[in-house]
């Protein structure tokens, strides 16, 4: 078994799960922390929390490449399989297993509308569970919730939280999602993208590390991990 991601920059990852790739909110044009263009990124599933245009992002272009098949929300990937694309609709509470990956959708605090305005369905996270059992969980744009301590009671080995404030849980709020969540590491994502979302991710990185017991992984823009 093995997982490791790269960070593409916003909440855009790619994660290989036992050899299998995976795609997260996609956003590379646009995204001035992109790490590489549409053109470069290879996947089998491509996951959407919402659809907000800096998390669908490039997927089409890249679902429509590679043959990777969407999972999001039934309203998102309904939308996805008008334009062409393999898709699966999952809803918040709903777990399907992909073959090499189960994927549950967890709620969100948010919102989910297409740049359009038209209606995007209700904001998700996932929980990603690998055949031997390790979980990740990615909680795409929300605001902190109770409910995370009962994701954190399944065990999760790494969290992806967004810290970026402003849009979404900020670096107060995502240091007590850790405490709720418990999670052997935590990568925080939605942050310094933009004026907007500006953080201090070292001064957060040590309270982490100073308050919890979960290791914080920082990566740069194309930076990568292995677990
Ligand atoms: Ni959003
Ligand atoms: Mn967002």
């Amino acid at each position: 078994m093995s997982i490791s991601f790269t960070w593409l920059g916003h909440s855009a990852f790619t994660m290989e799960i036992d050899g299998h790739k995976i795609l997260l909110d996609p956003f590379l044009t646009g995204n001035p922390l992109a790490a590489i263009t549409p053109d470069q990124v290879d996947a089998e599933l491509i996951l959407l929390s919402h659809a907000h245009g800096d998390h669908v992002g490039d997927t089409i272009a890249i679902a429509r490449r590679t043959g990777a098949k969407v999972v999001a929300n039934a309203e998102i990937a309904n939308w996805a399989q008008k334009q062409g694309v393999k898709s699966h609709p999952q809803n918040s509470g709903g777990g399907w297993d992909h073959g090499f990956v189960h994927v549950k959708q967890t709620i969100a605090f948010h919102s989910s509308s297409f740049p359009d305005g038209t209606y995007g369905g209700q904001p998700n996270g996932f929980v990603l569970t690998s055949k031997n059992r390790q979980r990740i969980y990615f909680a795409g744009d929300t605001a902190l919730f109770s409910d995370m301590q009962l994701i954190g009671e399944a065990g999760v080995d790494i969290a992806f939280l967004p810290i970026g404030d402003n849009f979404t849980m900020g670096p107060d709020d995502a240091l007590q999602a850790v405490k709720l969540i418990r999670p052997k590491y935590v990568v925080p994502m939605h942050y310094n993208t933009f004026e907007l979302i500006t953080v201090d991710v070292a001064g957060w990185a040590n309270r982490i590390n100073n308050e919890t017991g979960a290791q914080p992984i920082i990566l740069d823009p194309g930076g990568s991990y292995h677990l």
